[in-house]
């Protein structure tokens, strides 16, 4: 296919993307999931994703971000909750990228950085050191992975960039991580967010056997929280963050 009949299918599905570079172990094409279209398509300034785990979370962001590089030039931003995390998703998005034809030339290529000839940026960026995501401003797109582990100094380091960068996407993927943090708010309440969910059961590659057989070895809440999306308080807090939220309410009057 040339490459004018290349970018137009691709400027006509965004999902072409994602197509063309996600393969299975096997190196089996993979459709993308109605959801995974969604997302593709997604032009919101702030999205929010909230899947369980194995849902094909940071795939779809990895397909997205690549296509970004090629058709929205700019700089793109990872972060997670530490550099090793930040760098699987943009590992995921290289590997997606070098498996398209007709792109830009790829013209720097290590650890944490890819830079394109069209000017392109992709940068992983570690998710618990806030001074380090300071530097960067009016990112393209910055993608939040592992999102509702990510901590809310971060969070409030991320989003001032943005300011400056009138279309930038901010787009925070998650499994729930509890009922505490800046993603728990701003899912449950926050205003100006697209919202995209889905869970375990709706999932068209998770089988039922594979369903039953993690019912079986997780925990209730484990299961319910990384399966069925359910905010649920983990039973490694000795207190519930409901009563935590009650012990810490500032309307109280501390003992004195
Ligand atoms: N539409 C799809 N059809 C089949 N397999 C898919 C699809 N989307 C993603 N996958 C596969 O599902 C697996 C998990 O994908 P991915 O790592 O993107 O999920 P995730 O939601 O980020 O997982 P985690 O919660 O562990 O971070 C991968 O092997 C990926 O290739
Ligand atoms: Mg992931």
């Amino acid at each position: 296919m040339s490459k004018a009949a290349l970018d137009f299918q691709r400027a006509a599905d965004p999902s072409q993307v994602f197509t063309e570079g996600v393969s299975d172990a096997e190196d089996n094409a993979v459709t993308p999931a109605p959801w995974q279209h969604e997302v593709m398509r997604s032009e919101a300034r702030r999205h929010l994703i909230l899947c369980n785990r194995q849902a094909g979370k940071s795939t779809t962001i990895g397909a997205k971000a690549a296509g970004g590089l090629i058709y929205a030039p700019g700089l793109y931003l990872i972060v997670a909750p530490t550099l090793r995390q930040s760098r699987l998703l943009f590992e995921k998005t290289r590997a997606i990228y070098k498996r398209l034809s007709g792109v830009p030339r790829i013209v720097t290529d290590n650890a944490n950085e890819l830079v394109l000839e069209n000017g392109s940026h992709l940068v992983a960026l570690p998710g618990d050191n806030d001074a380090t995501i300071r530097g960067y401003s009016a990112p393209r797109a910055v993608y939040i992975d592992e999102a509702a582990r990510v901590s809310d100094a971060v969070y409030a380091a991320v989003r001032p960039m943005l300011a400056a960068s009138a279309n930038g996407q901010l787009i925070a993927l998650t499994t729930p991580y509890g009922r505490r943090g800046w993603f728990y708010e701003q899912w449950s309440e926050g205003q100006h967010w697209t919202r995209t969910t889905i869970t375990a059961n709706d999932c068209p590659h998770i089988t039922p056997e594979f369903l039953a057989e993690e019912r079986d070895s997780l925990s209730e809440w484990q299961f319910r929280a990384e399966m069925l999306c359910e905010f649920v308080d983990t039973d490694e807090a000795f207190f519930s963050s409901e009563l935590v939220d009650a012990m810490t309410d500032a309307n109280l009057e501390a003992w004195s």
